[in-house]
């Protein structure tokens, strides 16, 4: 019986190698996995972790694979053997963490390249020759905090390439996940914070401070969300979204139900901002009865099968939110001075 070939995009490390050797050493033998990478040189992890599984000859294969550059996308694919993608995984991705301010276009522009150009480049590639075979699955790497914007927007796509044979995009939502993501982007912004004022950088390091408990607190391994992927590449009729955690979904049903957001945004503020008084009060004053002057009426959305029915919004707001701040949310959330703290990811 033919092999399911799959082709996973940023497999240097975290999610992509796990779930690239995950598969490859699948008891039924029935993957050939490509596991791409930006930069050959860095294969060297993912070769231990498919030595340790015991990944069986011509299971898995590298590739070179940017998918900041369209070329290179394109000679990945024509360097697959087999003619084919059955599963197409976008999942190379980076983020950003930040005052908006400092941050300057390019890091902003850079990242926005990989994480949605970059789906959008591999996508154009595989994309045409599954159309044209009537068949293929796509799973795409999200996120929870970017769950309202760039990738589900791309992934409505699932709604036009249903005609058209390809049976599924479906959006693996991570919350946060034990990799060297968080590392990469506390790495990221200092030069940044030089050029940013007092205020901010003391709002920027309550921020970071938040970010890294629920890092510490919440974060799954990689494991846990390759069984996601698995639950996907299996399902007979994939669904458009997979979460790998529930802990978020009451906040993310909070911002589906809060349509002008300043609700949302104050009780995230509260949750970030809970250890100073000082900036909670900030907060709390500017955007004081906004969310009624707005006309923000809420309809409950708790759905059993996502976990515990809601609460009543109003009630909900009350309660401490303990699951990170969406980042890109959050920005609406910095009183004062408009100083903002942004992250861009999956
Ligand atoms: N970890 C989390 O908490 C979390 C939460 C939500 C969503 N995600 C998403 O999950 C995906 C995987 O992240 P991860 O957690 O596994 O982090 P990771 O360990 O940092 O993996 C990211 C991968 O993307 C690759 N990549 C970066 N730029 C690339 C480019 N231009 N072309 C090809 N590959 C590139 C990296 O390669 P290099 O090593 O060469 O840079 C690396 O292999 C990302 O899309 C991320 O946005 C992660």
């Amino acid at each position: 019986m033919a092999r399911t070939v799959v082709l996973i995009t940023g497999c240097s490390s975290g999610i992509g190698l796990h779930l690239a050797v995950r598969l490859a050493s699948d008891p039924s033998q029935s993957f050939k996995v490509y596991a791409t990478l930006r930069d050959l040189k860095t294969q060297g992890r993912l070769w231990e972790a498919a030595g340790a599984l015991a990944c069986p000859p011509g299971s898995l294969e590298t590739l070179q694979l940017d998918v900041r550059d369209s070329n290179s996308v394109a000679a990945a694919r024509e360097h697959v053997t087999e003619g084919r993608v059955d599963v197409l995984v976008c999942n190379a991705g980076l983020g950003l963490l930040g005052p908006l301010g400092p941050l300057g276009e390019d890091a902003v522009a850079s990242v926005l390249d990989v994480n949605v150009v970059g789906t959008v480049r591999v996508l154009q590639d595989f994309l045409p020759d599954m159309k044209r075979r009537g068949s293929g699955r796509v799973l795409v790497t999200g996120s929870v905090g970017g769950l309202m914007g760039d990738l589900e927007g791309h992934c409505l796509l699932a709604v036009l390439l249903l005609p058209l044979g390809v049976h599924s995009v479906s959006l693996i939502e991570c919350g946060p996940v034990d990799t060297a993501f968080m590392q990469k982007v506390l790495d990221g912004p200092h030069q940044a914070m030089d050029r940013t004022n007092t205020r901010t950088f003391r709002l920027f390091h309550q921020y970071l401070h938040h970010s890294k408990e629920i890092y510490r607190e919440e974060a799954q391994h990689p494991e846990e969300v390759v069984k996601v992927f698995l639950t996907a590449m299996r399902a007979p009729k994939p669904t458009l979204r997979y979460f790998t955690t529930k802990r978020f979904l009451h906040q993310l049903l909070m911002r589906l139900d809060d349509p002008f957001g300043f609700d949302y945004a104050a009780a995230v503020h509260r949750d970030v901002f809970a250890d100073d008084p000082a900036e909670a009060e900030a907060g709390t004053k500017a955007g004081a009865g906004a969310g009624a002057e707005a006309g923000g009426g809420a309809r409950g959305m708790g759905d059993p099968e996502l976990g515990d029915p809601l609460a009543a919004p109003q009630e909900r707001l009350r309660q401490p939110l303990s699951p990170a701040p969406s980042f890109v949310s959050w920005a609406c959330a910095v009183p004062g001075d408009g100083a903002a703290v942004a992250a861009v990811n999956g």
